[in-house]
C-alpha cells in the first residue's frame, strides 16, 4: 500500500483542530460547490468532539447541504455512552448544526448490521463514494474499527463488515473496510498527545506491517493528511 502522507502539525490540540477544521470546512464548500451536496464519514472515540462541536458552530459551514455517517460503531444501544451516534448526535445534531435525519447510524446491535450500513452507503452515495472521511488512530495503530490482525482486515469487496476478536477493544464493532476508505475523496486522520508517538513513528519510518498497523492500509488517491500536535510528532524536532 503506497500513498503520500501530509503532515499538518500544531504545538496544541486546539490548534490542530483549527487547521483541521478549515480543512474539511473547505472540502464540504468544494463538494457543495462541485455537487451541490457533501458526504462525509466522522469517527468516534475521545479526540474529535471538540472539533465537532467547533464544525457546529461555523457559519460558512454547509451544515444544510451535509449528509454524515459513521465510519464505525460499538455493538450497543445507541444511548450507552459508548456509542459513537450517540456522541455525534450531541455535537452535531442536539447543537442544531444537522437535523436528525442528516446523521446515518449504523444500527449495530442488528444481527446483519453490517450488511444494512453497506446498503444504506451504496443507496445513499450518488457515486458510490463520500467526499470526506475523518479517522482517528489508537496507539495500537488501529483505525475505524481496524484493528490490528483482525478479521475485519480482510474485506476486499465489502464497504462495511463486522468486526471482533482478541485485539479488537470490546465491544464487537462494525466498520467501514480500509477499501472502502480509500474510494474517499479526501481522509484526514486527527493523532495528538504523547501516546501516539512511537506508533506514529513506526509508520512514518515505515517499520511496521500494515497487519500491525492497520491504518498503513488507508491510502486513499488524495493522499493520507495527519493532523497531530507536537506531543505526537515523532519527527526529529
Ligand atoms: C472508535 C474510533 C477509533 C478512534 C481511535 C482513536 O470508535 O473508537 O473510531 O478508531 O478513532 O480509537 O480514539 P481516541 O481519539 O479516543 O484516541
Amino acid at each position: 500500500m503506497t500513498t503520500t502522507l501530509k503532515i499538518v502539525s500544531a504545538e496544541t490540540p486546539i490548534a490542530v483542530f483549527s487547521k483541521l477544521s478549515d480543512a474539511l470546512c473547505l472540502e464540504a464548500q468544494r463538494a457543495v460547490q462541485e455537487r451541490n451536496a457533501f458526504f462525509c464519514a466522522l469517527s468516534g472515540g475521545t479526540t474529535p468532539e471538540p472539533l465537532y462541536k467547533d464544525l457546529a458552530r461555523r457559519p460558512d459551514f454547509p451544515w444544510q447541504k451535509t449528509q454524515v455517517f459513521i465510519v464505525d460503531e460499538r455493538c450497543v444501544p445507541e444511548d450507552d455512552p459508548r456509542s459513537n451516534f450517540g456522541m455525534l448526535q450531541e455535537a452535531l445534531v442536539a447543537t442544531g448544526a444537522l437535523q436528525r435525519e442528516q446523521l446515518h447510524c449504523v444500527n449495530a446491535t442488528l444481527p446483519k448490521a453490517a450488511a444494512q450500513y453497506e446498503r444504506l452507503l451504496r443507496e445513499r452515495l450518488p457515486d458510490g463514494r463520500l467526499d470526506a472521511i475523518l479517522l482517528g488512530m489508537g496507539s495500537d495503530g488501529h483505525t475505524a474499527s481496524l484493528f490490528p490482525n483482525s478479521v475485519g482486515l480482510n474485506a476486499a469487496d465489502r464497504w462495511v463488515v463486522a468486526n471482533e476478536g482478541p485485539t479488537v477493544v470490546p465491544p464487537a464493532r462494525i466498520t467501514m473496510t480500509a477499501p472502502f476508505i480509500n474510494t474517499a475523496r479526501w481522509v484526514g486522520a486527527l493523532v495528538v498527545g504523547e501516546s501516539k508517538r512511537a506508533m506514529l513513528r513506526k509508520i512514518f519510518t515505515g517499520t511496521i506491517a500494515a497487519s500491525d498497523a492497520p491504518i498503513r492500509l488507508i491510502a486513499p488517491e488524495s493522499g493520507l493528511a495527519y493532523y497531530i500536535d507536537a506531543p505526537a510528532d515523532p519527527r526529529p524536532c
